[in-house]
């Protein structure tokens, strides 16, 4: 945490205002872990388009996906150093910096993604993008990507069958005592080491999102998927803080105007996008989707609910009641 706040002083320095003016264009680096063809693999590429056409000549905007340029590991860690200057990383992946994001990783919080939209839109949801600001990271959006599918190489029907099983994960403590609640062993890992850690069996199982799960083939090395949706996979957009106010006052605003753009076709897109991921991974016919009845899934649901009140200290009762509460009603 020391090494990433020095680094983030450093940037403020060399990212001054009158720098980031005097160069022509500004080449803006834009780090993601996954494909092209997710949600957030096309928002990246809208933003770049709006970018450069709102800002021609002032902006060069390169985007490196499929963690091409920086992985999990180091993404955070190179956003305060100034090397690179957006990234969309999700909500799972920041537990080191703030507890109260993690909010989102609660299964079962949340009853549908349009419940997610609501909160992520009301003034608690507004404030967690500014959550980390004194560590100098400003979050700008959030991106859905969308809820999470559990899957193993045995079918996942009660939740004792996930007994005894290593399910990988996302950088989350709440995701650790997820699998810790049903007497399963999970295991942190980067996203890009998943495909190779379900080959190997180095890991029995994973939980994610239909697009993630088909652009990273995890079905050809899955035998059984469960429809669980117990769990969101959403972003969020990212920013040096320094680097961002230190900008011209026009490049900040052409770059605010892409990014509603860009959140506008992520939003548009993530549903139809793992609508269709399922549809082609039925269509490969190499694996098998288990749909839980509602009964079924009410039983996986009070299995992982002692998850919320070992957490709840942590996150904050009034922050879950403000997200319960997008559940039922349009929210503040
Ligand atoms: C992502 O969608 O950015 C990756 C999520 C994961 O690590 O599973």
């Amino acid at each position: 945490m020391r090494k990433l706040l020095l680094a983030a002083a450093a940037v403020a320095i060399i990212a001054s205002p009158g720098i980031a003016a005097a160069q022509s264009p500004l080449v803006i680096k834009f780090s993601h872990v996954v494909a092209e063809k997710t949600p957030k693999g096309q928002a990246a590429l809208k933003f770049k388009e709006e970018a450069e056409r709102l800002l021609p000549g002032k902006v060069k905007v390169e985007v490196y996906p499929n963690s091409q340029l920086f992985g999990d590991a180091k993404e955070m860690e190179a956003l305060a150093l100034g090397d690179v200057h957006f990234i969309s990383t999700s909500l799972s992946k920041f537990d080191k910096f703030t507890k109260k994001v993690q909010l989102f990783d609660l299964p079962f919080l949340f009853e549908d993604n349009a419940a997610v939209d609501r909160f992520q839109a009301s003034a608690d949801g507004k404030a967690l993008l500014k959550s980390m600001e004194s560590k100098n990271f400003l979050g700008l959006a959030y991106w859905h990507n969308g809820q999470k599918q559990m899957s193993a190489n045995k079918a996942l029907i009660a939740p004792g069958d996930a007994k005894g099983l290593k399910f990988r994960i996302q950088q989350s403590d709440i995701l650790a005592s997820q699998f810790q609640t049903l007497g399963a062993t999970p295991q942190k890992l980067a996203f890009s080491e998943v495909y190779q850690a379900l080959q190997v069996g180095t890991v029995d199982g994973q939980e994610n999102t239909w697009s993630n799960i088909l652009s990273q083939k995890f079905h050809e090395v899955q035998k059984h998927f469960t429809e669980t949706n117990h769990g969101v996979i959403d972003y969020m957009v990212l920013v040096n803080a320094k680097w961002w106010n230190g900008l011209p006052k026009d490049v900040r605003d052409g770059l605010s105007k892409a990014m509603d753009s860009a959140t506008k076709t992520n939003n548009e897109v993530a549903e139809k996008l793992n609508t269709e991921a399922r549809a082609k991974i039925v269509a490969s016919g190499v694996t098998t989707i288990h749909t839980l009845t509602p009964a079924q899934r009410a039983e996986w649901q009070k299995a992982m609910k002692p998850v919320w009140a070992k957490f709840e200290g942590e996150i904050g009762k009034d922050l879950i009641a403000a997200a319960l509460k997008a559940n039922t009603a349009k929210t503040n």
